[in-house]
């Protein structure tokens, strides 16, 4: 992993939390990420699209990218055949590089964990991936992609150990398997955030694969 791309992290994840420097810090970000990130050898774009070849038959399928940044998962779902995506994301120099992809068919700057001023119950399948994480999307976003989802629509998210561990997000999932608000179809073993990385060696994530209930 290049010192670069180590910088960044620490930038990012240096926000600690603050909207605008962490929104300041993927603008800044934007025109570098995606070679930084596929040069990373982070596996959480690949396992999220094959979650949706997987979960996703229909290539007409209403596909929402949330916290889509460059568009790194949309535009492979895009080369995969997928045509029908739509993306949010909190940093306008991420959803510029997104939109020069062409890849999108609407590209909304909102926040996870605000009111979403999109359709309800108007998406065939939801995805979040790399912004279930700490100091990016508060736990309540999971209430924001349940909204947006119809009834039976796979909710497909990369969560880290660190959020689901200490930033509530572990709560809140259990909170809606209590609620019987979506059913768990699979769940990924944890893997090395960043395998190739010294610094970064004990990070870990996981994909998750949820279908919203009726
Ligand atoms: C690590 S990047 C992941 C981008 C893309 N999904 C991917 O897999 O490459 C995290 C993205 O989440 C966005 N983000 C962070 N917090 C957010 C929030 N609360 N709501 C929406 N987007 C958010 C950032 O702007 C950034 O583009």
């Amino acid at each position: 992993m290049s010192d670069e791309f180590e910088k960044r992290l620490k930038v990012v994840y240096g926000a600690g939390g603050d909207r605008q420097r962490l929104d300041d810090a993927y603008s800044n970000w934007a025109g570098s990420y995606d070679v930084d990130l596929w040069a990373s050898g982070n596996p959480h774009p690949a396992i999220v699209n094959g979650m949706v070849g997987r979960n996703v038959p229909d290539f007409n399928a209403r596909i929402l990218d949330a916290g889509c940044g460059t568009g790194l998962v949309g535009q492979i779902l895009y080369q995969m055949g997928y045509r029908n995506l739509d993306g949010l994301d909190a940093s306008d120099g991420m959803l510029d590089v997104a939109r020069a992809k062409g890849c999108y068919q609407n590209l909304y700057r909102l926040l996870l964990g605000e009111r979403i001023d999109l359709e309800p119950s108007s998406y065939d399948a939801v995805i979040a991936s790399g912004v279930l994480t700490e100091g990016h999307a508060p736990p309540e976003s999971l209430d924001g992609l349940l909204t947006l989802a119809k009834s039976g629509a796979p909710i497909i998210f990369s969560i880290s150990r660190i959020a689901f561990e200490e930033g509530g997000f572990g709560e809140k999932m259990h909170a809606l398997d209590a609620a019987r608000a979506w059913d768990l179809v699979q769940q990924t073993e944890p893997f090395r955030t960043f395998p190739f990385s010294d610094e970064y060696a004990d990070l870990r994530h996981w994909v998750c694969v949820y279908r919203k209930r009726g």
